[in-house]
């Protein structure tokens, strides 16, 4: 096939996404979305600090567009996300609320945003980034407040609201380490609550060379088979959610030629795991990706390059699909 999606269905996985932000201007990306793609992610419209600006105030239009474009083309979506320490407004970080207080006001926001699509989203990120590098929780507001147990109780609330699978999501648990471990104690712990936890959400913000920022090379196939195989042998299922290969730009023939060798292995570590269920790359084209606004110097990260033409990358991945 011609087509990300319908090659990793005929493998009997279920979809291939990207993240999205609409953009009127770009009439090349609904055209590729239609080709290849059965599943989006908003990239920023469901956050925090864009649906309640400010305390009890609900701002649903931007993320209504998404959802209502993936009902009318029968697109899963992966809504993103529920409890983060980023892109979070002052009035929750600075609240300095109580432990009663701060627990009210996120199951006010996860029946307000959650609630709203209660059965359209596919999956939830309900909880967004809640590790350290050494596997240890991060001091957010949400850990310093409630403690561990804000983790189960975001969980809760989103099975009262939602339909949806419900994820945990991290980056930097693709190769199995101290933090891949984290994630999976996370899952455990939501279980013994007797809290429901469907899945777990491996980010894969992954580099193919050494960078600057300490990324690549790229962790072997079976190094992510193994990562991916902590949390999916604890019961839950497992999906890349915000797949981006980068590369120290220039982009050259061989560095782009070692990346599409990369999401090659990428594809076939999902497809080694059972329970891993689709793949979601972190936006369409290298023209609006995130990562030289992050990562200085790095860049070139996805399938379509600026002109939306299909890189090596986007043959090597669907070679591994
Ligand atoms: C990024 C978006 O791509 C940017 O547009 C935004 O400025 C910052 O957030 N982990 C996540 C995503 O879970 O939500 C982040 O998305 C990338 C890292």
């Amino acid at each position: 096939p011609t087509s990300l999606y319908k090659a990793f269905r005929e493998s009997g996985r279920s979809y291939i996404g990207t993240a999205w932000t609409m953009r009127a201007n770009e009439t090349a990306e609904p055209k590729i979305i239609k080709q290849d793609f059965n599943s989006i992610t908003p990239e920023n419209a469901q956050k925090w600090e864009s649906t309640e600006p400010s305390r009890n105030n609900f701002t649903f239009e931007d993320s209504d567009r998404y959802v209502e474009y993936a009902k009318k083309h029968s697109l899963q979506i992966r809504c993103h996300n529920l409890v983060w320490h980023s892109q979070l407004p002052a009035w929750v970080t600075d609240g300095k609320f109580d432990n009663h207080t701060l627990i009210s006001i996120m199951e006010n926001h996860i029946k307000n945003l959650a609630g709203r699509y209660r059965k359209d989203c596919t999956q939830w990120d309900v909880v967004n980034e809640a590790l350290n590098e050494d596997g240890t929780y991060r001091e957010s507001v949400w850990y310093t407040t409630i403690g561990e147990a804000y983790l189960p109780i975001a969980f809760k609330l989103a099975a009262k609201y939602s339909k949806a699978k419900l994820f945990y999501n991290d980056y930097n648990i693709e190769s199995n380490n101290a933090k891949t471990a984290g994630a999976a104690r996370i899952v455990k712990l939501i279980k013994s609550y007797g809290v429901r936890i469907d899945g777990v959400g491996y980010q894969a913000h992954l580099a193919s060379e050494t960078t600057p920022t300490s990324g690549g090379p790229l962790p072997s196939q079976k190094v992510l088979e193994a990562a991916l195989h902590a949390t999916a042998d604890l019961g839950v299922d497992v999906a890349y959610t915000e797949i981006d290969i980068r590369m120290n730009t220039p982009a050259t023939p061989a560095k782009l030629a070692v990346q599409a060798e990369a999401y090659k292995t990428v594809a076939k570590s999902c497809l080694a795991v059972k329970r891993c269920i689709g793949m979601t790359v972190w936006g369409i084209s290298d023209k609006y990706s995130w990562i030289p606004g992050v990562f200085a110097g790095e860049g070139a990260a996805l399938l379509f390059d600026e002109d939306y033409n299909k890189k090596p990358a986007y043959y090597g991945f669907l070679a591994g699909l």
